[in-house]
């Protein structure tokens, strides 16, 4: 298979329109940015379309897919009952970083679902990935456009590196924006739990429904809720270690390690902010953003952790980014992709 890439003003051609439409209905898939991260996408209605993304990404089949609308307008007819809380929060926060997981109404496809009686759904904020949807003029489903266990893609060349002439069609629209997947609420109860944490964060739930609880297992290793949790991801190839602490101690902490890899002909590799860079002596060195500005780190994960592995890098240690709002959603993931390999200096 040879895949067909668009860019956003390919969008306007009416053959170009047909080609994404047709591919959808048959049961193909289309790549295609959002604000978050790209997706690969499927016709929800379409059991090929939607076993091909299990099978490309090699992703576990009780592994639910988020069925993404260009509006919420026929939303109802997806979900089984909206609590009152829910519209506040689609006011505030649709189109956008933000999944809503529902009791399933009869016509969602459970080959979407994972054997859950659940529907995730999200308005995308980019314009691109709403155009797509239109385009389509059905539902698509689409999962983050990565081998399952891989780091998300952000750029259309991630993209390329994991399906290149494995799907019909690519669209390039650029870096994306924020960088990490939507934040995954269950607005089943009558309180709103996090069950994935993201730029729509905790305290901005509050801000508009009052109450908010974070899902226990992102807290501990329990039965996760969102089944995606529990499976090992984000992962560089090699080992990464999160290193933590006053930062002078972090730098020396990290010195000593590049020595002793170095006295070993190992190679390794630091994922640190510009601020501090300087400070080590290194071919393997990925500037993640500076240190105050967490939205710049927050885009940039997914990017450093393959730079990694480009780089053949066999041990990398990194900084902790806890701080401000984004702190919560970066640490998710970097924890992840550690395998909890932390070091408390
Ligand atoms: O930003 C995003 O959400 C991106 C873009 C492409 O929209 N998509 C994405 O999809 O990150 P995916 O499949 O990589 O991650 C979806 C997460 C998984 O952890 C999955 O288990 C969870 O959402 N999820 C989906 N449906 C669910 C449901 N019904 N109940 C609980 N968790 C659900
Ligand atoms: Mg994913």
């Amino acid at each position: 298979m040879k895949t067909r890439v668009y860019k956003q003003t390919d969008l306007k051609q009416k053959l170009v329109q047909e080609d994404i439409k047709q591919t959808l209905l048959n049961g193909h898939n289309v790549i295609f940015p959002t604000e978050t991260v790209y997706g690969i996408g499927a016709y929800t209605m379409s059991e090929k379309g939607i076993s091909s993304i299990y099978t490309i990404k090699g992703r576990p089949s009780d592994n639910p897919l988020i069925l993404h609308l260009s509006t919420n307008e026929d939303m109802d007819k997806y979900i089984k009952e909206k609590k009152d809380y829910v519209d506040a929060l689609i006011d505030a926060y649709w189109p956008g970083p933000m999944t809503l997981v529902f009791k399933m109404s009869e016509i969602v496809p459970k080959n979407i679902t994972g054997g859950l009686d659940t529907v995730g759904i999200r308005v995308p904020g980019s314009d691109i990935a709403r155009e797509i949807i239109d385009i389509a003029g059905v539902p698509i489903c689409a999962p983050s456009a990565n081998i399952s266990g891989r780091p998300s893609s952000t750029l259309f060349k991630h993209v390329l590196e994991d399906f290149e002439d494995k799907v019909d069609i690519i669209i390039d629209g650029g870096k994306s924006q924020i960088g990490l997947e939507s934040t995954v609420i269950d607005v089943t109860g009558d309180i709103p739990i996090v069950l994935r944490p993201g730029m729509i964060t905790t305290q901005m739930i509050k801000d508009v429904v009052g109450d908010v609880k974070i899902s226990k297992a992102l807290e501990k290793d329990d039965i996760p809720k969102a089944p995606g949790m529990k499976y090992r991801h984000y992962a560089p190839k090699g080992n990464l270690q999160i290193v933590e602490g006053e930062t002078s101690k972090v730098v020396r902490y990290i010195q000593e390690q590049i020595k002793h890899h170095k006295l070993l002909n190992q190679s390794v590799g630091v994922i640190v902010t510009k601020e501090i860079a300087d400070l080590f002596d290194i071919d393997h060195i990925s500037v993640i953003g500076t240190e105050n500005n967490e939205a710049e780190i927050a885009s940039n994960l997914f990017l450093v952790l393959r730079e990694m592995d480009h780089n053949q890098v066999d041990f990398i240690y990194s900084l902790s980014f806890h701080d401000g709002i984004y702190g919560e959603a970066i640490m998710n993931r970097l924890y992840k992709a550690a395998s909890q390999n932390i070091k408390k200096l």
